[in-house]
């Protein structure tokens, strides 16, 4: 960059009082200036000044909960349903999404989190589960959907390696696309950071911004030249997902619905989920945060929590919608106070020990007030949510390798297994099926002899 170059943009930066990011500038050689020029120019500095006034120096907001009602989730997917997906799935028209672009900090993983070895029995990685799911659609509906997976630039290339590494797990259409990314800055004076003298701190903006990088990558218009009408959406770290569910998907289709979303139904008022709730005869999610106790505790006549949808991040979008939402409509970003990596005024690094820094993102669930229709679906909790989040306790691996064995446990009981179970009924060894397995019980069946004793770990691919 020439020095009028450099002059332009400490003047630009300067307007918006970010000048300090090009404190090193002088220091820097020609390929940090370039990285450096790269990452400012990536910045809306307009945007940016919006959010620091209202998401740091701004008191924190609450949603206003005025108009706000509950939703009462379908039972389950009707007959006809069913039928639809399962038409839908045999023409080609569905896609699968899988959003692996987060950074999956309380689960510690050197890696993607996608890659990490979950299988109870063989260490399969949360991909391969995914990845497997949607072969065994293929296999049963005669096509296979193409998969999209989200990532973010921290993660692409190994996301990538680990891809080419596993021949895209035999899928005919695999498709990796970045995420878009959002500056973090310091939470007391909203000055963009810098995670060294030649880089802006960058990190993903959000699952919200899915949408927008389906478009911006090109992924909206491949999907429409495919023919996709439906897309299924799922967060990588929930290994117990039905993927390409054709109930769901059918569901929504006859619905007409533009988001449909599943949920399992909250019985503890203190449970730290999102509910979907609807206003103005339009859903919303609140975050378990922004719900009042006095709703939160609501109870209807039956005695059940009157909100009681709660959320799991599982979605089915018409692609016309996100066609529409990419290109015209913005989500709102969310503040999330951090702990991130960055360089003092001086340029020594610095490793906060308390949260230094506020992130913005946007939520895949603020596109639920945007959509006209929208369905919800109730799943169980046992058979469809447990994602890996943390590295002990909750949601952790230990509760999900749990949760794979139980499930299978379950299966294999139905293909007429005798399986080993503890006093509190969860499967007593580890158990893991092969989703192309597991997906076709007739198949499972043949494999299996009648009566099978299943009291040590086992496994079937
Ligand atoms: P989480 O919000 O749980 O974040 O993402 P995370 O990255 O898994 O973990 P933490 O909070 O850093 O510990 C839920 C899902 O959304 C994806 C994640 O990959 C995960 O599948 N996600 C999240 C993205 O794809 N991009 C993002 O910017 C954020």
């Amino acid at each position: 960059m020439g020095d009028d170059g450099v002059r332009d943009l400490r003047a630009a930066l300067a307007a918006h009082g970010q000048e300090g990011l090009l404190r090193f500038w002088d220091e820097l050689d020609g390929a940090g200036r370039e990285r450096l020029e790269r990452d400012l120019r990536s910045l809306d500095l307009d945007l940016l000044d919006r959010l620091v006034e209202t998401l740091v120096h701004g008191r924190e907001e609450h949603l206003d909960m005025g108009g706000v009602e509950p939703v009462e989730p379908d039972p389950a997917p009707s007959p006809e349903a069913v039928a639809e997906g399962e038409d839908a799935l045999a023409r080609g028209a569905v896609a699968v999404v899988i959003v692996a672009g987060g950074q999956g900090t309380r689960l510690g993983f050197d890696g993607p989190k996608g890659c990490y070895p979950i299988g109870p029995v063989t260490d399969r990685s949360l991909f391969q589960i995914h990845c497997e799911k949607v072969a065994a659609l293929g296999r049963r509906y005669g096509r296979t959907p193409p998969l999209y997976v989200m990532t973010s630039d921290d993660n692409h290339a190994a996301t990538e390696a680990f891809f080419a590494d596993h021949d895209r797990f035999g899928l005919e259409h695999v498709r990796l696309f970045r995420q878009g990314t959002m500056p973090a800055v310091d939470a007391r004076s909203g000055t963009v950071l810098l995670a060294a003298p030649d880089r802006v701190a960058l990190s993903p903006d959000g699952h919200g911004g899915t949408l927008r990088a389906l478009r911006r990558n090109g992924c909206l218009d491949e999907m429409r030249e495919r023919g996709i009408e439906t897309i299924f959406y799922l967060q990588v770290d929930n290994p117990l997902v039905a993927v390409g569910d054709p109930g769901f998907v059918g569901a929504h289709r006859l619905a007409g619905a533009e988001v449909s979303s599943k949920v399992v139904r909250k019985t503890d008022p203190a449970e730290k989920v999102g509910v979907v709730a609807a206003r103005d005869g339009r859903q919303l999610v609140i975050e378990y945060s922004d719900l009042p106790d006095r709703l939160a505790e609501q109870r209807r006549p039956d005695g059940g929590l009157a909100y009681a949808a709660g959320s799991i991040a599982l979605h089915v979008f018409s692609h016309d919608f996100v066609e529409r939402v990419a290109a015209t409509a913005d989500l709102p970003y969310h503040r999330a106070l951090k702990r991130v990596s960055c360089v003092d005024e001086r340029g020594r690094p610095v490793d906060p020990d308390e949260p230094n820094a506020i992130k913005f993102e946007q939520f895949i669930f603020d596109t639920l007030p945007l959509a006209r229709r929208s369905l919800v679906l109730e799943t169980s909790r046992e058979g469809e949510f447990e994602p890996l989040k943390n590295a002990e306790g909750v949601s952790s691996p230990e509760t999900v390798r749990a949760r794979l064995s139980d499930a299978a446990a379950d299966v294999l009981e139905a293909a007429g297994a005798v399986v080993s179970r503890t006093p509190e009924g969860a499967a007593a060894v580890p158990i893991e099926l092969g989703p192309l397995v597991a997906a076709d019980p007739a198949e499972l069946a043949r494999r299996i002899a009648p009566g099978t004793v299943v009291d040590g770990p086992f496994t079937l691919s």
